[in-house]
């Protein structure tokens, strides 16, 4: 996958006019009637323009200061004071062998095409895994540069030859509607701000009949997880909220036209995935479909 290709994907955030990959400039362009320019820094397609408003600034600074290892050691609970800490945090360390799952038992569900992993994070999760999937060509997206950098340097490394990595905001993507065949969101709607308009966004940008499958936290079921997420997980900018219980965020997936979702739960973290209804959404939620399986 190259600029080029990527460029039939994208339609320009502010005014939503399709784009075109100027090499010589390192940019990609709208073809609107004003002109609007993204630069490509180190591989990077940075589709993000103008000031951030103060909420995305906090989280943007928490996971600044947290990119690289110190993120990827807590997450991967690699060391006895991180798994100390997710004990604490979550009660379990257990959901974490099924994040390194999630992306393959997703994609092989997936019909061949392109694929959006978003907020992909430092690729810790996902970027083992794009190589094994030959059929999909990955979009691997977040806001913050320094998470995006440390899964450059995966991609680098591993020489993947179906990444392309993009800056963007989760609630309003610069892709075109019904881009992809699959779409993951891991660990994305606690820290994402306004998670209901990211949810929206997603959907718009799912073929019918895509796969869309993530984990995330969800209130309710551990107190000691609500409390130190809620007060100092917020406080700190790694979590933003507003957060939903299981029942709450299956009906927004319901009223978005995902279907047919299963989920698994490990204390707080719920999997979720589902498929986007090839039709009009209708007006009843079909909620009996929420039943608990492999996720
Ligand atoms: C908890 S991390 C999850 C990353 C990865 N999926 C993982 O599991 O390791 C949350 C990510 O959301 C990103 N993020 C925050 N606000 C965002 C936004 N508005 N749009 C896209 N990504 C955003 C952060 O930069 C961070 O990388």
């Amino acid at each position: 996958m190259n600029h080029e290709r990527l460029s039939h994907l994208l339609r320009c955030p502010a005014c939503g006019s399709e784009m075109r990959y100027r090499p010589k400039v390192y940019s990609y362009c709208c073809t609107g009637p004003v002109l609007h320019t993204y630069r490509v820094k180190d591989e990077i397609a940075d589709m993000i323009q103008g000031e951030e408003e103060e909420r995305q600034r906090k989280v943007d600074r928490a996971f600044g200061r947290r990119a690289g290892r110190s993120y990827e050691k807590n997450v991967t609970a690699a060391g006895a004071f991180d798994r100390f800490m997710g004990q604490v945090m979550w009660g379990t360390n257990k959901f974490i062998p099924l994040m390194f799952e999630l992306l393959d038992s997703v994609a092989s569900d997936c019909e061949p095409g392109y694929f959006l992993d978003i907020p992909v994070g430092t690729g810790v999760f996902t970027a083992g895994e794009y190589s094994l999937q030959p059929n999909l060509e990955f979009i691997a997206a977040d806001y913050n540069r320094r998470m995006l950098e440390a899964a450059l340097e995966k991609v680098r490394a591993e020489d993947f030859g179906n990444v392309m990595l993009v800056r963007t905001d989760a609630r309003s993507l610069p892709f075109s509607d019904a881009s992809f065949t699959g779409v993951l969101s891991m660990n994305g709607f606690g820290s994402l701000p306004e998670p209901e308009r990211c949810l929206e966004e997603l959907v718009r940008v799912l073929k019918p009949n895509g796969k869309f499958a993530g984990s995330m936290y969800v209130k309710g079921e551990r107190l000691t997880t609500d409390l130190l997420l809620g007060r100092v997980g917020a406080w700190l900018g790694w979590f933003s909220g507003p957060f939903y219980t299981e029942e709450q965020f299956l009906g927004m997936l319901d009223g978005r036209g995902i279907k047919k979702v299963v989920t698994r739960k490990i204390n707080s973290i719920m999997f979720f995935s589902g498929r986007k209804c090839a039709g009009e959404v209708p007006a009843t939620p079909d909620t009996d479909e929420h039943t608990l399986v492999k996720a």
